[in-house]
């Protein structure tokens, strides 16, 4: 029966149920030396975030799960790649937060990492968190040869060319007018490319065969982007108290965004199209990519 029948909303919760669970027991605890880099590590983590990478990583490794393949370790290496996505993302939004880049107070509805600690222990908390990773995927007890791949796809979506590249250009596109194409580029890179790699190590860890990585990269590519157009979407038509994070943040610090560039309408308009290509994208993948299009729906109608 596709997708165990489990309703999607139950599914989510466990899912973050267990990748909470996961990150803590992964993450240095709070009184090993330097006590409080490694509080702030957890703090970075532990926050009350959706955990959406995480629940790509899982459902793609739903998606792509070879018949006989051992359960229990696919089930611990999709745990140590949850993990590993989450971590990134938690130092990146650490990193985004600083008075250097986009100077927020409030992060998951509670003082930004630099506002609870300090700048430095929010550079460090990320620098170490970022390794932290790294070690976290060269643990999965997978072939080393899909170990290789999986290391090599997240050094590559996280670094210049992927998700600290994007930020670069976000930092450079201030007051700027960007055409279309330079802000998709910017997206795609800052954010789709971190969503990308939840998806596609999903289908590593499972081992996914090369007709099933292929659906899964054309999904990733629509879901990554339908990210931050949500993302863009949400400063504009939402509240802080909701997002967690201050809301007009955008357009108060002259960012070009989906919205500024191609209006409220135009945006919603792009999503519905960027659904539609990520549920076409897993249709051929059958029942076992069912969540995949739930999580695409999840990710396009979420109000935070
Ligand atoms: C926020 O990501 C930063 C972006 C890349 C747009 P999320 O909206 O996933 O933040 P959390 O993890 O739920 O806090
Ligand atoms: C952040 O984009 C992207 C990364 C952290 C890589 P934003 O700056 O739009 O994210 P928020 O709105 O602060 O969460
Ligand atoms: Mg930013
Ligand atoms: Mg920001
Ligand atoms: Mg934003």
């Amino acid at each position: 029966m596709s997708a165990d029948a489990i309703p999607f909303e139950q599914w989510l919760r466990t899912t973050v149920e267990r990748t909470v669970s996961v990150l803590d027991e992964f993450l240095p605890v709070d009184d090993e030396v330097p006590a409080r880099l490694h509080q702030a590590m957890r703090y970075a983590v532990l926050g009350p975030g959706k955990r959406v990478r995480a629940a790509l990583v899982y459902a793609a490794g739903e998606a792509g799960l070879q018949p006989g393949a051992s359960a229990t370790a696919q089930k611990l290496g999709l745990d140590h790649a949850a993990a590993a996505v989450e971590i990134i993302h938690a130092y990146s939004l650490a990193h985004d937060d600083l008075p250097c880049m986009d100077n927020d107070d409030l992060r998951r509805g509670r003082p930004t990492l630099h506002r609870q600690f300090d700048e430095a222990t929010a550079m460090l908390a990320g620098d170490a968190l970022q390794p932290l990773a790294f070690d976290l995927l060269a643990q999965m007890p997978i072939a080393p040869a899909l170990t290789v791949q999986a290391v090599q796809l997240l050094a590559r979506s996280s670094g210049s060319l992927g998700m600290a590249g994007g930020q670069a250009i976000d930092c450079g596109s201030v007051g700027q007018v960007l055409l279309p194409d330079e802000l998709q580029q910017m997206h795609r890179m800052k954010t789709g490319a971190m969503l990308e790699a939840s998806v596609l190590l999903g289908g590593i860890v499972a081992g996914a065969g090369s007709a099933c990585r292929e659906g899964l990269e054309a999904y990733a590519a629509a879901v990554g982007l339908a990210f931050q157009v949500v993302d863009d979407i949400l400063d504009v038509t939402s509240d802080t108290a909701t997002l967690g994070k201050t809301a007009g943040k955008d357009a108060a610090s002259d960012k070009p965004t989906y919205v500024s560039v191609m209006g409220l309408d135009g945006s919603r308009a792009l999503l519905a199209s960027l659904r539609e290509q990520a549920h076409e994208a897993v249709r051929p993948l059958g029942p076992a990519a069912c969540r995949l299009g739930e999580v695409a729906d999840f990710i396009v109608g979420r109000d935070r």
